[in-house]
């Protein structure tokens, strides 16, 4: 029986490559969507034939906004599930310094993800089902000094993937936000990790795979960054401002 596609943005990722796949084991078919998106052809083949599904290139650029509807209506099929893994770390200090950059943070994270997730909902809402999952971060539940910028531009799309939710709830379409703390990939390449906090891009697949069987809405990996994010949330701003996190 036909499942139907998975359409994966961003899908040069570590994130986004292991959803692909782990889709794809479950019978999906999969649209891979990415910059330079001819780089994943070895990828797409070695999906299609492990799995005995259809897989499918797509240009995409989270910055490109004006494109997203043409995007999204050029796809072969209106994909059944879409999940959003672009995102953009940046350096913090570098976004102190120069607003340009801090842009492209925000948007990266934010504007980009958000119209893309927000097009394909206007799609979804149309045709009565599906589920949208987008990848933010337990960066976006209390800006640091470390990564505020990157952190708000999270927050922003946490919020935004709860207010679509919500909107959405009464038109079979629900909305995944998973929050990862620590994910073992490229953009974490050369820090130091604590083990038993990182998850891999294996255990987030899996996760968002498993989320969008039982229709789950928010999604935190590992599950202790859950309580982390409690406790870090319920610190006074009296003694959090004073603390180096
Ligand atoms: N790693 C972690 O610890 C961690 C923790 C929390 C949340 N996350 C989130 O997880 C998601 C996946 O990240 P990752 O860890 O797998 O790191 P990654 O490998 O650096 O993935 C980020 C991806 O976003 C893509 N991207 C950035 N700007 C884009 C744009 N304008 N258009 C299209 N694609 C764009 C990049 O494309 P290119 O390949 O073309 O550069 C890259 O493939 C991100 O949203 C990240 O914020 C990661």
């Amino acid at each position: 029986m036909n499942k139907g596609a998975v359409l994966v943005l961003g899908a040069r990722s570590d994130i986004g490559m292991a959803v692909a796949y782990r889709f794809a084991q479950a019978g999906y078919d999969i649209q891979l969507a990415a910059r330079n998106v001819t780089s994943l052809d070895d990828d797409r083949a070695d999906i299609e034939i492990r799995n005995s599904i259809k897989a499918t290139l797509h240009e995409f650029n989270a910055l490109n906004i004006q494109a997203h509807e043409a995007f999204v209506t050029t796809l072969p099929e209106l994909p059944i599930i879409a999940v959003c893994t672009t995102g953009y770390m940046g350096e913090q200090k570098e976004s102190e310094r120069d607003m340009t950059s801090a842009s492209l943070v925000m948007r990266s994270n934010y504007e980009g993800p958000s119209s893309v997730l927000g097009i394909l909902a206007n799609h979804f809402e149309k045709r009565g089902s599906g589920t949208l999952v987008g990848v933010s971060s337990v960066a976006g539940e209390r800006g640091r000094a470390s990564n505020y910028v990157y952190g708000s531009a999270k927050a922003g799309f946490t919020a935004f993937l709860s207010g679509l939710r919500n909107r959405l709830s009464q038109h079979n379409v629900n909305v995944i936000t998973v929050l990862p703390g620590f994910v073992n990939t490229r953009m974490t390449a050369g820090m130091q990790l604590p083990i038993a906090l990182t998850a891999q891009p294996s255990d987030v697949a899996a996760s968002i795979v498993a989320a969008s069987a039982q229709g789950k809405n928010i999604i935190y990996l590992k599950p202790i960054w859950r309580l982390i994010m409690l406790v870090i949330k319920s610190i006074p701003e009296k003694l959090f401002k004073r603390m180096t996190l």
